[in-house]
C-alpha cells in the first residue's frame, strides 16, 4: 500500500502521470496534475489499493520532473 501526492509547484503539465494513471490522475483548471484517486484531492491521506500499484509506478516513472511524491504513510 501507499499514498501519493503531486507536488504541483514542480509539475510542468505533460500529461504523462494521467495518461498511465487516469484513475489517479488528472489535471485542475490550469492542467497541472493532482491525485485525485477516491476523492483525495491532491491529499496524499487516500490509500491506492494494490492493483494500482503498477499504474502508479508506471506514473511516477513517466513524470519528467519527479514530482509525483510517494509515501509508506498518509501525507498529513
Ligand atoms: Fe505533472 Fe509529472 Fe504528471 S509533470 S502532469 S505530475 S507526469
Amino acid at each position: 500500500s501507499s499514498y501519493a501526492s503531486v507536488d504541483k509547484e514542480a509539475c510542468i503539465a505533460c500529461g504523462s502521470c494521467n495518461a498511465a494513471a487516469p484513475d489517479i490522475f488528472d489535471f485542475d483548471t490550469d492542467g497541472i496534475a493532482e491525485v485525485i484517486y477516491e476523492g483525495d484531492n491532491n491529499r496524499g491521506i487516500t490509500m491506492i489499493k494494490q492493483e494500482m500499484q503498477d499504474d502508479l509506478q508506471d506514473a511516477i516513472e513517466s513524470c519528467p520532473t519527479n514530482c509525483i511524491k510517494l509515501a509508506q504513510v498518509p501525507f498529513s
